[in-house]
């Protein structure tokens, strides 16, 4: 039997047969390929080898050898992905709008590594790939795991689907012996038209656009269907490699090629934040036509060891960002106008759409943001769309950038009708009945009825298992809304009391439609996985107004634990500057007054402390350490510094220090464990010596973080 014949031709003897020829030859080219420095064969044979042992299983399941090739790495469990702990987060990138906001970002670079302005400094310059971010991990040349982005910091085990993408190739020559590739699987548009017209003449699903086909390709359980399926990837970022790839990320965009990976044809290296845009212009003409969706074009700087200087604020790089596309435009008809109410009560209108296709999606709903906004006016107070208001029955401009909830732009008068009203903003929360109140300097109105309005109640448990925050895994909105009507789950402590309050008699749960035994039981477990959580992730979980993910990050970096955190927020006098806590908390950079105003109060207030103990109760808070300050001179020391820094700028410094687990504070206190001065320190120096606070120089400072 040649090894041509289709799979789809092969009986199951012969199958059986190919599997056991095919698990040979695989096995010896891998030990040629370790072993000898001269592979018996090539790369695309093997890789062959490789599809053609996963076609045969995939549709022969039963008859996978238990040493199968394909058993390398963990194949997916039956009822979802395994989880991926990313060995370095996958971030996201910042955006610029407009010129201007490129020009921005160049000099805040120059600024932050104490660059004078013009000076020399090279970008990359490439298509921003419509996709989804994909990590494959590489292990002495072969390919052992392949994550999606997930959370940046836990992503999907989707080994299996991505052998079978033709583009990702399952040995490197020459390779590190770790090496993470990063990039995005996309799918063309005459792939997704193909596929799209397959997909309905057998009736199935038709996809919205190449980027929900591409995603839903990778994420099938079965990777048969993937198989199937037109998958391509490009690769431009990489995460842990056992040895730097290059000096430059053009040089290294170069060797991941090399290695066989696609790399964007356009990438260009360039010099001035003006060839930066000219590029841009060229990429932008070029779109109709590239054949597949991209939707900017990503700025990075080049040098590598700059790269690394300038280093990551909480979720984005900042030697990168991506200059976005404009937003595509359609207009259609407002028929409604809904007051929906969030986790922290506010009112948000949204505008009920007449169905319009905009950039490939149907959009029905789009944000209106709040009152002023419909009637025409700014936050400030300024006009916009020169004072028109937003009426229902009105023809409305409606546009989407990426994957953000389409907004509504602009309201076209002639088409409006003439007995139409001026929009009234509720002035009782929808839900709850509460005065829907708008305190002065505050965009938006919102509901006083705190946690007896059900909706606040709902969104906040929502917030409360979402994907940064408690994550659980099979208690998604839907299923925390059902609890919330059943009266089961009231407040996220709840959720910990279910296998106790219902655990025994199961019966409650299993009576309800789509839970078994089995799933119930495969909730609770999943439930009791999340008792031990890492404290940032519970403070972003208590959905307090005004800590958001990143916020919520430094300050458990700040704190370490639920305790020291928990008595500096109960103990702070707001707006006390003689108060410790208060300052202390003021002081982490990143936090500001309403922020802090916000936390304190939340705290301080009966009813919420008492939820937020019940819960903190049911738990196992993890403290935080930073793994990367492991060995650290300065982990957990507070450092002050001051006076002029002459081989960093004072950001640089600040973010290396944080990077190291220390805390850096702007003022001198009994509490701080070093200062570090420059010439022309002044009071911080005297105060540091009176409190016999250890101090050193700018030099001294370098020299104790680079014995590292
Ligand atoms: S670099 C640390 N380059 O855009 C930054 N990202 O908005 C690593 N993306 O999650 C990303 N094309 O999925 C980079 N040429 C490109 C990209 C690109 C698409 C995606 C990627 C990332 C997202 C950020």
């Amino acid at each position: 039997m040649s090894d041509t014949t289709s799979v789809n031709d092969l009986t199951e003897d012969q199958a059986q047969a190919e599997l056991q020829r095919l698990a040979l030859l695989i096995s010896k080219a891998n030990q040629a390929y370790h072993s000898a420095d001269d592979p018996e064969i090539s790369d695309a044979e093997y890789d062959s080898l490789k599809r053609r042992n996963l076609e045969i299983e995939l549709r022969f399941p039963h008859l996978k050898l238990s040493d199968s090739p394909t058993l390398m790495v963990g194949a997916p469990a039956a009822d979802g992905f395994q989880k991926i702990e990313h060995s370095l987060p996958m971030l996201s990138l910042g955006n610029a709008f407009d010129a201007e906001d490129v020009r921005d970002f160049d000099s805040s670079i120059h600024k932050y590594l104490g660059l004078k302005e013009g000076a020399a400094l090279d970008y990359t310059a490439e298509p921003k790939i419509d996709g989804l971010s994909l990590s494959l991990r590489y292990e002495e040349g072969v390919l052992v795991h392949a994550a999606t982005r997930g959370d940046g910091r836990v992503g999907e085990d989707v080994t299996a689907n991505a052998r079978t993408v033709k583009d990702i190739p399952e040995r490197l020559k020459n390779a590190p012996d770790i090496l993470e590739v990063r990039g995005e699987i996309y799918m063309s548009h005459a792939d997704f038209e193909a596929l799209n017209e397959a997909q309905a003449n057998a009736q199935k699903k038709i996809f919205a656009n190449p980027r929900n086909a591409a995603a839903g390709s990778l994420r099938q359980l079965d990777s048969n269907i993937t198989a199937s399926r037109p998958l391509r990837f490009f690769a431009y970022a990489w995460g842990q490699v056992s040895e730097p790839l290059a000096t430059l990320q053009s040089a290294a965009i170069a060797r991941l090629s090399d290695f066989g990976f696609s790399t964007n044809p356009l990438t260009k290296v360039c010099k001035t934040p003006d060839e930066l845009i000219a590029h841009y212009q060229d990429i932008e003409a070029q779109r109709a036509t590239l054949g597949y969706d991209i939707d900017g074009v990503v700025y990075k700087v080049n040098d590598l060891a700059l790269q690394n200087r300038l280093g990551f604020r909480s979720t984005t790089p900042r030697w990168a960002i991506a200059h976005k596309f404009p937003a595509e435009l359609a207009w259609t008809r407002l028929e409604a106008i809904d007051i929906q109410v969030g986790r922290t009560g506010a009112l948000s209108p949204v505008a009920r759409l007449l169905p319009v296709t905009v950039g490939g999606v149907v959009v029905s709903n789009a944000t209106l943001h709040n009152e002023d906004y419909i009637a025409g006016l700014a936050s400030n107070g300024d006009e916009i769309r020169n004072g028109k208001d937003i009426r229902i029955g009105d023809w409305v401009q409606v546009y989407r950038a990426g994957d953000v909830i389409p907004k509504v732009a602009d309201v076209d008068l002639s088409k409006r009708p003439s007995d139409s009203e001026a929009f009234e903003f509720p002035k009782l929360c929808p839900e709850c009945q509460s005065n829907a109140i708008r305190e002065p300097g505050d965009a938006v109105r919102r509901c006083s009825g705190g946690l007896i309005c059900p909706a606040q109640i709902v969104e906040r448990l929502k917030h409360f298992v979402s994907r940064a925050a408690f994550d659980i895994d099979g208690l998604g909105s839907k299923q925390v809304e059902q609890f919330f009507e059943d009266g089961w789950v009231k407040d996220p402590a709840d959720i910990f009391t279910l296998r106790d309050r219902f655990g025994s008699g199961l019966q409650q749960l299993q009576n309800r439609e789509g839970w078994g035994e089995k799933s119930a039981n495969k909730l609770f477990d999943a439930i009791d996985a999340k008792r031990s959580i890492s404290l940032d992730r519970l403070i972003f979980a208590l959905g307090i107004r005004h800590v958001g993910e990143g916020t919520a990050s430094l300050l458990a970096r700040h704190y370490g634990s639920w305790s020291a955190f928990e008595t500096a927020v109960t103990n702070a006098v707001i707006d006390d500057p003689e108060d410790e806590a208060w300052s202390d908390l003021l002081a982490i950079d990143g936090v500001g007054r309403v922020m802090a105003t916000s936390l304190v109060t939340a705290f301080q207030q009966p009813a919420e402390r008492a939820s937020i103990d019940r819960l903190v109760s049911l738990l196992d808070i993890k403290d935080i350490t930073r793994p990367d300050a492991e060995g650290s001179p300065v982990a957990g020391k507070t450092v002050v510094f001051t006076g002029t820094l002459e081989k960093m700028t004072r950001a640089e410094a600040k973010a290396r220090a944080e990077a190291l687990g220390a805390k850096v504070s702007g003022s001198v206190s009994a509490r701080t464990d070093l200062l570090v001065a420059g010439p022309g320190a002044g009071s911080k120096a005297k105060k540091a010596t009176e409190l016999g606070v250890e101090t050193i120089d700018e030099d001294g400072w370098l020299a104790l973080i680079e014995s590292l």
